[in-house]
């Protein structure tokens, strides 16, 4: 079963036929919402929206260990795609650019951000020396290839605190400690699919150019953005649906 977390720009997979709609609850509280099941092609596959339905839930409210519970434990996932929009900091990756991103640096705070948390349990630290799983990122990345687009296979994700976006300064810092894309939601989402030894990858679709950078020089603009996502999801799907359909 391959679960797939859609962002911003991505609440439902048109390739996806819904068999059946399930809610769950955790011992961590509920979902974001409740869990689509279907399949593409031979794949079995399960979507959760990760703002929600009618993206309500903002990036640090996400419930990010129920989501990771509910995707694991209850739908029995073994592999996760991430889905996510970033702003680009790196001259090559400009609006629009897919990218599946190899390293993370965590600028959030204040997010419950391990299953781990003390209590009678055992301490356990886990090794997040490869943050992403080296082996689905490749099969995303022939995916990519197969669907004939261009992706960028190595990048540095900054996964900052929102939900305001960043000041220019702010931006500066990110590329002076050597991060490419900027989002809200790249952790601790996943450091939970790694406590939950389940492999966890993104594909990130660069929405705009990060604060200060490109034309965000003087400001972002929303409905740029707007107009970027709902251009970029379509590759995403068909992404997805490569990555389903392959033969491994
Ligand atoms: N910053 C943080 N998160 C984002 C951005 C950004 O510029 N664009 C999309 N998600």
């Amino acid at each position: 079963m391959l679960a797939i977390i859609g962002g911003s720009g991505l609440t439902r997979l048109s390739s996806l036929e819904i068999e059946r709609r399930e809610v769950v609850r955790t011992p961590y509280g509920e979902p974001s919402g409740t869990l689509a099941y279907g399949r593409i092609g031979h794949q079995q596959v399960v979507f959760l929206a990760r703002h929600g339905h009618g993206h309500t839930i903002p990036p640090h409210r996400v419930n990010y260990r129920a989501n990771l519970w509910a995707l694991v434990k209850s739908a029995g996932a073994d592999g996760i795609v991430s889905v996510a929009s970033v702003g680009g900091m790196r001259d090559d990756l400009k609006p629009g650019a897919l990218v599946v991103p190899h390293q993370i640096i965590d600028y959030t705070w204040g997010r419950l951000a391990t299953f781990f948390d003390g209590g009678d349990a055992p301490v356990v630290h886990v090794d997040f020396t490869e943050p992403y799983d080296r082996a689905l990122r490749e099969r995303l990345l022939c995916a990519s290839d197969a669907a004939g687009l261009k992706v960028s296979g190595a990048a540095v994700y900054a996964a900052t605190q929102g939900p305001r976006l960043e000041s220019a300064a702010e931006i500066e810092r990110l590329v002076r400690d050597g991060a490419d894309i900027v989002g809200m939601t790249g952790m601790p989402e996943a450091v939970l699919a790694r406590e939950l030894k389940t492999p966890y990858a993104a594909v990130c679709v660069v929405a705009n150019w990060a604060a200060g950078r490109g034309d965000s020089a003087s400001s972002i603009r929303f409905e740029q953005i707007e107009a970027v996502l709902h251009e970029s999801m379509g590759k995403v799907r068909s992404v997805i649906e490569h990555l389903c359909t392959a033969t491994v």
